[in-house]
């Protein structure tokens, strides 16, 4: 694997690729890598001829510091991984090489960064557009493949590729589970083994939600999920709401694509997931 912490180098290698004609796919991550982020990589193999990886821990788009710090940074395990699922490419610049200074712009991709993340995590989804716009400008991958386990920020960044005309292709990839049901994220290291188990009762609740769904019983689902939760010691729920898939307003008479979504701080860490919930014709 090749890596690279320039940028004009990254650029300068993926040019020559490009011009001999190969499709350039991309899976950006903030590393701590898990079988979540390695499938990502695995499926971008499938689609194109290089796949590059980002690790860079955005600082922008942390609005708590100390989340930022503590968060994880095992870089030399994270190479072993990415070398065993063959990815081409890592680009794992350090925070100077990607901000000249503090910079103050940010893009308006309009309500959605507002909504349900972006109402708990002011300013989050500008820190992740302003960095995923500097990558792409960067790699300037034919595809970029993002995981479902962050729904709305894949429904953000498509934002941004149709506002902005990007030339690029956004894939949805699955969310990855512990046998269990809980949903892979490199901030899972920090639940202690109560919360690990406390932490379960989301996933249980998205799967409620899914076995018993019906359009006609969104509040009542909702409600139930909500009590399901409430009742779990040690887990503080921000929200749980089934929505539109399409733009994240509550699920209404109109919707054909519902998803749940939950966050919830589990002991002192928090935690997000979701699923698609289909319509039993
Ligand atoms: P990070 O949290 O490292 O996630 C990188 C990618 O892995 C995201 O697209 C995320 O949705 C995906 N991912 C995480 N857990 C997953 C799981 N259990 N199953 C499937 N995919 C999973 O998301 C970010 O980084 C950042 O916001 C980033 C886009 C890199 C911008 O800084």
């Amino acid at each position: 694997m090749k890596n690279f912490a320039k940028k004009d180098e990254l650029q300068q290698y993926l040019s020559g690729l490009k011009a001999d004609g190969a499709v350039i796919t991309f899976v950006p991550t903030m590393g701590a890598l898990h079988q979540g982020h390695l499938s990502l990589i695995q499926q971008a193999r499938q689609l194109g001829n290089i796949v590059v990886c980002s690790i860079f821990v955005n600082p922008t788009q942390f609005n708590d510091p100390k989340d930022l710090e503590k968060y994880p940074r095992p870089i030399q395990d994270d190479i072993k991984k990415l070398e065993q699922v063959n990815c081409d490419v890592l680009f794992n610049p350090d925070v100077t090489e990607m901000y000249a200074g503090n910079e103050k712009w940010h893009l308006d991709i309009g309500e959605l960064e507002g909504l349900l993340e972006g109402k708990f995590r002011p300013g989050h989804y500008q820190g992740v557009t302003q960095v995923v716009y500097k990558l792409f400008n960067i790699v300037k991958p034919d595809i970029a493949l993002f995981g479902q386990k962050d729904y709305q920020q894949v429904l953000v960044i498509q934002k941004m590729i149709d506002l902005l005309q990007l030339p690029v292709k956004l894939e949805m990839c699955p969310i990855m589970r512990e046998p269990d049901g809980l949903a892979m994220s490199s901030r899972n290291i920090h639940l202690t083994a109560d919360d690990r188990q406390r932490a379960l009762v989301l996933s249980k609740a998205l799967n409620y939600v899914k076995d018993h769904f019906s359009p006609e019983q969104v509040d009542q689902l909702q409600q139930e999920a909500i009590a399901i939760i409430n009742n779990e010691s040690g887990v503080n729920l921000a929200y749980f709401e089934i929505a539109d898939g399409n733009n994240l307003h509550p699920a209404n008479k109109n919707t054909k694509n519902f998803v749940a979504l939950v966050a919830a701080t589990v002991g002192k860490t928090r935690l997000i997931d979701n699923m698609l919930l289909k319509i039993d014709e």
